[in-house]
């Protein structure tokens, strides 16, 4: 099925295409191609996109036609559009690429690349025994025909119990288990949103929810999120007046910007939410990643009476997200509309990976503690290198996750990141983190490679950083205000 992006949503997306720093005075059809291979690289248009016919888009960016003509005519050849008379002209992936994990794309021979795309760790050591151990388990499963729609029950009881011991009872008949937190946002959405139903998000938020959402077409309002984190009355105050049907959060250690957010407010958003009618979905990716010794709130959902929170959560952050292990908590009954819904999407998840998940949920004090420590030093490492080296880069040091959100001293975050394709840096430009191109001057830094990496990556940034200075900077001085 090919979907089609109308030309004022294009132009919103393209943002400021025409002065992006580092343009080094190629013409504008040039800049214009290379504007829509950034969106296409690191997922803003989606693959097998219909884009607007050459005068629509000519007529949105305010530029000639035969300038969109030659930019498309470019983007042919570079093997990134695909035209037939008559029935327009489509997004698709050159022969030279793949699409890489978060769906950033990248070269097929990426070997030297350092992936800060990426906001995940490599898997613990404690993986291989523990796949073992889950394939001596596996006999007490053969009897059956192996399909648990809600997962096998010794997950789900280890699982119930993380949330009981976090201050939140919960039984094992109030968990669903699912192939990655991803999936079970998908599920929710499936059960709790219509199509078109409209939502509320944090801006930044995560890109792949922003993927999930707009597959249900959903209608979204943001509550933009500061340097200090969520601000309680605007968040409230929008959903008081938006009464979005859904919104959802993440409380621990925001992806992308590491905010943690406080128990009150967490107490008044579920009080809020319950009065506006709207269902809270509530991310928990990172709640076991506290750094510093941070203490963490209760779980939102122990202010829950109405059944309005649903939260999910997974082994991806502190274990490993090749275990495609995740999960829903909310009450039994819903828990049972999700698994009939889910029958018709995959059925249940695989029984071995759920025994390894139960292996290593046993090991959880061990396994997490080291995650810690390594991301603490790696975040350390970081903050450290950027300091040196980018100094004018604003960054608030997380207390914990494992992501920073730095500020940068521009509105530079495509530019830079194609730059830094060119010296082997992915990564993933601000405006990904949101709708409409916006957030051009934030860039997400994970800290989940090791320090030395970390290090070498900040370097070659701050080289490319130079660079852009040299070729474009002064289009981007802020106008002095003439008073
Ligand atoms: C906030 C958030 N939710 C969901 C996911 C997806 O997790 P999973 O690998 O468990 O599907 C991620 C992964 O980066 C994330 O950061």
């Amino acid at each position: 099925m090919t979907s089609q992006v109308r030309g004022v949503q294009l132009a919103r997306l393209l943002g400021q295409w025409h002065a992006l720093p580092g343009r080094r005075r190629s013409p504008d059809y040039v800049a214009l191609a290379a504007a829509v291979r950034g969106l296409l690289a690191d997922g803003r248009l989606p693959l097998a996109v219909r884009l607007p016919a050459e005068r629509e888009l000519a007529e949105a960016l305010r530029i000639s036609r035969t300038t969109v003509t030659a930019a498309y005519r470019e983007l042919r050849e570079s093997g990134h559009l695909a035209s037939r008379r008559g029935a327009g002209s489509w997004t698709m992936l050159p022969g030279t690429h793949r699409v890489a994990s978060t769906g950033l794309w990248t070269p097929l021979d990426d070997r030297d690349m350092i992936d800060l795309g990426v906001a995940a760790l490599s898997a613990p050591p404690q993986l291989v025994p523990a796949a073992r151990a889950a394939a001596e388990d596996l006999p007490r499963y053969l009897g059956g025909a192996g399909y648990h729609p809600t997962g096998i029950i010794e997950l789900r009881e280890a699982v119930a119990q993380g949330y009981t011991e976090r201050g939140l009872p919960t039984s094992p008949e109030q968990i669903m288990v699912t192939s990655g937190t991803q999936h079970a946002l998908d599920l929710v959405l499936r059960l709790a949103l219509s199509p078109g139903g409209p939502v509320l998000v944090e801006s930044p938020t995560y890109p792949n929810a922003l993927a999930a959402l707009a597959a249900r077409r959903a209608r979204i309002t943001t509550h933009g999120l500061s340097d200090t984190g969520w601000d309680a009355d605007l968040l409230l105050g929008s959903l008081r007046q938006t009464r979005p049907k859904l919104a959802y959060v993440i409380p621990e250690f925001h992806n992308p910007t590491g905010h943690l957010m406080a128990a009150d407010l967490r107490e008044r958003l579920v009080g809020t939410a319950h009065a506006a009618g709207t269902d809270l979905v509530v991310d928990e990716s990172f709640v076991d990643l506290p750094l510093d010794g941070t203490p963490l709130p209760p779980p939102v959902a122990v202010f829950d009476r109405h059944s309005r929170v649903i939260s999910i959560g997974g082994m991806s952050k502190p274990y490993w997200g090749g275990l495609r292990i995740g999960w829903v908590r909310a009450s039994a009954p819903q828990v049972q509309r999700l698994a009939a819904a889910r029958v018709g999407v995959d059925m249940a998840s695989p029984v071995l990976d759920q025994l390894v998940a139960v292996h290593l949920l046993a090991q959880a004090p061990t396994i997490v503690a080291a995650r810690r420590t390594q991301l603490a030093a790696q975040r350390d490492a970081l903050v450290d290198a950027l300091t040196e080296r980018l100094p004018d880069w604003r960054v608030t040091v997380p207390r914990g996750g494992v992501t920073l959100w730095a500020e940068l001293d521009g509105p530079i975050s495509s530019a830079l990141a194609r730059a830094a394709e060119e010296v082997g840096v992915r990564l993933a430009p601000g405006p990904r983190f949101g709708l409409d191109g916006t957030l051009e001057r934030f860039l997400r830094l994970p800290f989940t490679l090791p320090a030395a990496e970390l290090v070498e990556a900040v370097g070659r940034l701050a080289a490319v950083r130079y660079d852009l200075d040299r070729a474009g900077r002064p289009q981007w001085r802020e106008p002095s205000v003439i008073a």
